[in-house]
């Protein structure tokens, strides 16, 4: 059974390296993530959205502001659903997806600045419902070619700085999200995760906004995702998520999954590619899943390694203040009196010291 063996195994697998990462184990060593890179507006938080099914801040300029930890997990049918925000030291429960939205809004504007600043510290959404795949991502912020009013002159390069600090890491597979439209040989995304993976292990292309291909060059888009322009070793997808006046009428999400499907089994040309299973968001959500947990099989041997040097550094480190403070209530009064005697002789013979030095 395909469901129990996914339960079995994927599952442990996505939620050791969520604890891991939950307990700051990210500031000592790599874990493995998914990150989300793309220009300004190429549709990395419409995919997100549409892959963890509630609205995340959207549109034009630079929306997303800090990096986004989206954490998914899909609990059975008929369950309710969770959300759950974190960010710096504070942690607030949503009970309404329709807040999840302004909740990221209002840590954005806490973390960053109220404004168009960006900030590197990470914002952790938990997601659990019966609508989501068990998935991990990290959504970062848009390459941005020039600054806008209010914003530093060097936004591009911190907002490079920011993206390259989670893709140079062997620990993370990059989607790279680029629009159908747009020439993907310019794409700075890519020219970015071919810098650091040039093989293309570890990178995804993700090509939108399908729908706003101009006539006569679908073919060409066909070609890239029959990995046949820029060649990755993940390959590529195609999605079409909601666009700017699909929001503006209210479409709802399960809609907008039912227009895809239409808009992929009516297309003329890229029909081929849904059925192939190239395209669509649930097809990039199984997809996704099973290539999080065959990375982190594959890296948890040098996560091991990494702990183990951790470990060995801190018990160095512990040896050096003996057995520590004993359990019982009177001797740790005696503990604490000797620690501090010690301590103070230890103050005394260094000011004599320095008296001594300094004649
Ligand atoms: P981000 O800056 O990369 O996070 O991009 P957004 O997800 O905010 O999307 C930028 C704009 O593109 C929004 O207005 C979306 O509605 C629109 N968009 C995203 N995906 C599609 C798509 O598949 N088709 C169309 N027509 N528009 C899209
Ligand atoms: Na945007
Ligand atoms: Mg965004």
């Amino acid at each position: 059974n395909l469901n129990q063996e996914f339960d079995e195994k994927v599952r442990p697998c996505i939620d050791l390296i969520d604890s891991l990462r939950s307990l700051g184990v990210e500031k000592d060593l790599a874990l493995p993530a998914i990150a989300v890179i793309g220009d300004q507006s190429s549709g990395k938080s419409s995919v997100l959205e549409a892959l963890s099914g509630v609205a995340l801040p959207r549109g034009s300029g630079i929306v997303t502001r800090c990096p986004l930890e989206l954490r998914m997990t899909k609990n059975k049918l008929g369950q309710e659903w969770y959300g759950k925000i974190s960010y710096q030291d504070q942690m607030e429960e949503i009970k309404d997806p329709a807040d999840v939205e302004k909740k990221i809004r209002e840590a954005q504007d806490q973390m960053a600045g109220v404004g168009v600043g960006i900030c590197k510290d990470l914002i952790s959404l938990e997601i659990i419902s019966p609508d989501v795949p068990d998935l991990t991502v990290i959504d970062l912020p848009g390459i941005a070619r020039v600054a806008v009013n209010g914003q530093p002159e060097n936004i591009g390069e911190q907002i490079k700085s920011l993206i390259q600090e989670y893709i140079t890491k062997q620990e993370t597979i990059s989607l790279v999200v680029v629009p159908s439209n747009v020439d993907i040989a310019t794409t700075e995304a890519l020219k970015m995760a071919q810098e650091v993976d040039p093989d293309g292990d570890r990178t995804l292309g993700i090509l939108t906004k399908p729908d706003l291909v101009d006539k006569g060059t679908e073919e060409t888009v066909v070609d890239v995702v029959h990995n046949e322009v820029i060649q990755l070793k993940k390959g590529y997808m195609i999605v079409k998520c909601r666009g700017q006046s699909e929001i503006l009428q209210q479409v709802s999400l399960p809609e907008a999954t039912e227009r895809e499907k239409a808009f992929f089994n009516e297309h003329a040309h890229f029909q081929v590619l849904y059925d192939e299973g190239h395209a669509s968001i649930p097809k990039l959500a199984e997809k996704l899943t099973l290539e999080l947990v065959h990375h982190i099989q594959k890296s948890l041997p040098r996560v091991k390694d990494q702990i183990k040097q951790k470990l060995g550094e801190t018990q160095e480190r512990l040896t050096k203040y003996n057995t520590g403070p004993p359990s019982d209530e009177a001797e740790r009064i005696d503990y604490l009196f000797e620690k501090v005697t010690a301590f103070t002789q230890d103050a005394i013979n260094l000011t004599s010291g320095e008296n001594i030095k300094n004649g």
